[in-house]
């Protein structure tokens, strides 16, 4: 057994143990009261999860394992001559809860490199879609072709006791994370560069080598996506993707069709497709004003203009969030190193100064300030990845660190099946005229 597999494993019989005793003792203590509008609006605010590896604060952002972002940036191990964290280190600190050593991480770099092979027929799945198909669905679909390496399907048909859930779900979640770099490269070189492929370079950390198949070889690119990769890898456990994984999870169906579930909720235009959402609304008022960098006047009037067709903000806002996000924070730095007079990054900034305000006029908006969306195109644009369809999947690879590490807790713990208890509203209806009980289920 591999060395982080065994400390896995010892970490999580610690925790199974203290849980038991936790809910033992305390187990009939109440942790909160659903109110009916809570039921019929998203769940807000209920309490009904445990996710291990982040934890978000609705004004101080998210937390992996207790660090903040600029906590990390300072101490997780980099690769040499760089300023950002390497996303292996991550993953090490949501599976075991510690800050990993230089060492520690390049053992996961390698690791991930031993497991990144990825057969052929998933390329051949992937070009049996046409070319446009949208490139959220060719991700999804080389994620399900992979599904047949699942160890934990193969373990489980075989008749795998209980206590070896996680070993092989640990086994799926790092051959996951190794091999979706090369999909989504795959698929990016397929969609935007002729099928013009390049092969991966085992000499590179995680996200080094992500850059280099997709065919962005400059050191401040790598940098771009060692960031990226760290600060969109996990959002606590209630956001769609998280949650589907997790859900999906609970019936026993094996990572790899666990995370393609969480990946077709990262899809939608409110969770994960945002991204995509803002560089395409930036291009079309830049059209439409005939102008590179539009003024704080012209940017409001769109705004405005964007409002009155119905149509949300997109980048603002957010479920839980009430302040501007540190994951925007801290590519809003990254621009300001890197590229301080980038015209679609000076409109980022500039939008940032116009759009909370107007937001917060409305009066029903609960937070109106910048979510990581906000800023991650520009970002990209600036170096030449100008397919905002694609920022999902970027994304989405980011993602299986938070959610396949949490994937791995889940199946440790003996997390059960999750089946809450829905109501009708006729039901409710009769309820409130006293006539049913609501709660039994
Ligand atoms: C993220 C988001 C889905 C959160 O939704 P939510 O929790 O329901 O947000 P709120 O409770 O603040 O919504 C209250 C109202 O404000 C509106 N609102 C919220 N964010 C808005 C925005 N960016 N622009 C315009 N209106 C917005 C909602 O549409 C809702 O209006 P309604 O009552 O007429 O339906 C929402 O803010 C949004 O659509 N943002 C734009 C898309 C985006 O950036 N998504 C990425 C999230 S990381």
């Amino acid at each position: 057994m591999g060395i982080i597999k065994e400390r896995f494993r010892k970490k999580a019989d610690e925790v199974s143990a203290e849980i038991k005793e936790i809910v033992k003792t305390h187990g009939s203590k109440k942790i909160g009261e659903v109110t009916l509008a809570q039921v019929y609006q998203g769940m807000r605010g209920i309490t009904g999860l445990v996710t291990e590896t982040s934890l978000l604060d609705a004004n101080e952002g998210i937390r992996f394992r207790g660090y903040s972002i600029p906590e990390l940036q300072a101490s997780l191990p980099k690769v040499k001559g760089g300023s950002q964290p390497l996303p292996e280190g991550l993953f090490y600190l949501m599976l075991l809860g510690t800050l990993p050593t230089e060492e520690e991480v390049n053992h996961v770099t390698s690791t991930l490199q031993r497991r990144s092979h990825v057969p052929n027929y998933v390329f051949d799945t992937i070009e049996s879609l046409p070319v446009n198909a949208h490139p959220m669905t060719q991700f999804v679909v080389g994620i399900m072709a992979l599904q047949t390496e699942s160890s934990f399907a193969k373990r489980y048909a075989e008749g795998m006791s209980k206590k070896d859930y996680w070993d092989a779900t640990y086994d799926d979640a790092l051959d996951l994370i190794a091999r979706l770099p090369r999909i989504a490269a795959y698929i990016y070189r397929r969609k935007y560069r002729n099928g013009d492929h390049i092969q991966p370079n085992g000499l590179l950390d995680w996200s080094g080598n992500f850059a280099h198949m997709m065919g962005y070889d400059d050191e401040s690119f790598k940098e771009l996506m060692r960031l990226y990769m760290t600060i969109h890898a996990d959002h606590e456990g209630g956001n769609v993707s998280a949650h589907t994984t997790h859900l999906v999870g609970s019936a026993l169906s094996d990572p790899f069709l666990s995370f393609a579930a969480g990946m077709n909720g990262l899809a939608g235009p409110l969770h994960g497709l945002a991204n995509q959402e803002v560089v395409k609304w930036i291009f079309e008022m830049r059209e439409q004003l005939g102008v590179e960098l539009p003024s704080n006047e012209q940017i409001e009037q769109y705004v405005r203009k964007t409002l009155s067709e119905g149509k949300v903000v997109p980048g603002y806002g957010h479920a839980v969030l009430r302040k501007t996000d540190p994951r925007f924070t801290a590519q809003m730095e990254f621009g300001r190193q890197h590229m301080p007079d980038d015209a679609l990054v000076n409109t980022v900034w500039r939008i940032y100064e116009v759009v909370p305000p107007i937001l917060s006029s409305l009066g029903k908006v609960k937070n109106p300030w910048p979510n990581v969306d906000a800023h991650s195109g520009a970002l990209l644009v600036h170096y030449g990845m100008v397919e905002y369809e694609f920022y999902t999947v970027l994304f989405g690879v980011s993602r299986a660190l938070g959610v396949l590490a949490s994937l791995c807790w889940d199946r440790a713990l003996g997390m059960p099946l999750e089946r809450p208890k829905s109501v009708t509203t006729e039901l409710v209806k009769r309820w409130l005229d006293g006539k049913d009980e609501i709660w039994e289920g």
